[in-house]
């Protein structure tokens, strides 16, 4: 029950509009400002589908940036066959699954972008549609969306 509210918390801190998947209080990110601890287990990752799973929600995911007319314009000049790689390392690196994320920090990665809160919200908007699309169970959205919470203010530059 702690963990499911801890969830809930992180999920509301990541989409500033409020958490569409499950509403809840306003969260205090203190200690979870730091980059996402290596997890204990594989359940998330294998709750993904292993490899396969996270190659097919990323897949969508860029495909919803793609579609979407407030990110799309961000990734004008992006290599995306770059950044497809880099999002699925990053999601099987948190989740267990053993890989080697190889990319920038979000910090460097983002500074400059201009990115605002509403922005940040139209791509946690494009993942939750991503993985509707795929048809994940809502805990194991929960469980992505609480992944990303903590990264949040390095990605906006605050
Ligand atoms: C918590 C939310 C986010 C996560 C986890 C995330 C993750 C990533 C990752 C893993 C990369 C590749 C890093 C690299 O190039 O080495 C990346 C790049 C990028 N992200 Fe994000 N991102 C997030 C939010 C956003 C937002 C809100 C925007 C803008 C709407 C955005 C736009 C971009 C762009 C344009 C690049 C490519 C930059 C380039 O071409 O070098 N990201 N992101």
């Amino acid at each position: 029950m702690k963990c499911l509210s801890t969830i809930v918390s992180l999920c509301a801190a990541l989409f500033a509009g409020g958490c569409a998947i499950a509403p809840g209080p306003s969260p205090d990110l203190g200690a979870a400002r730091a980059a996402a601890p290596a997890p204990a287990d594989d359940r998330l990752f294998r709750a993904l589908g292993g490899h396969a799973g996270i190659e097919a929600l990323s897949e969508s995911f860029v495909r919803e940036l793609a579609a979407d007319e407030i990110t799309r314009a961000f990734f004008a000049r992006t290599d995306i066959t770059r950044f497809h790689r880099l999002i699925q390392e990053q999601l099987c690196a948190e989740s267990g699954g053993g890989c080697t994320y190889t990319g920038e920090s979000m910090r460097v990665a983002h500074a400059g972008l201009g990115i605002e809160r509403r922005d940040m919200n139209a791509v946690v908007e494009a993942l939750m549609r991503a993985m509707d699309e795929q048809e994940l169970p809502i805990a194991t959205q929960n469980a992505v969306l609480a992944l990303h919470a903590p990264k949040r203010r390095d990605v906006l530059g605050e």
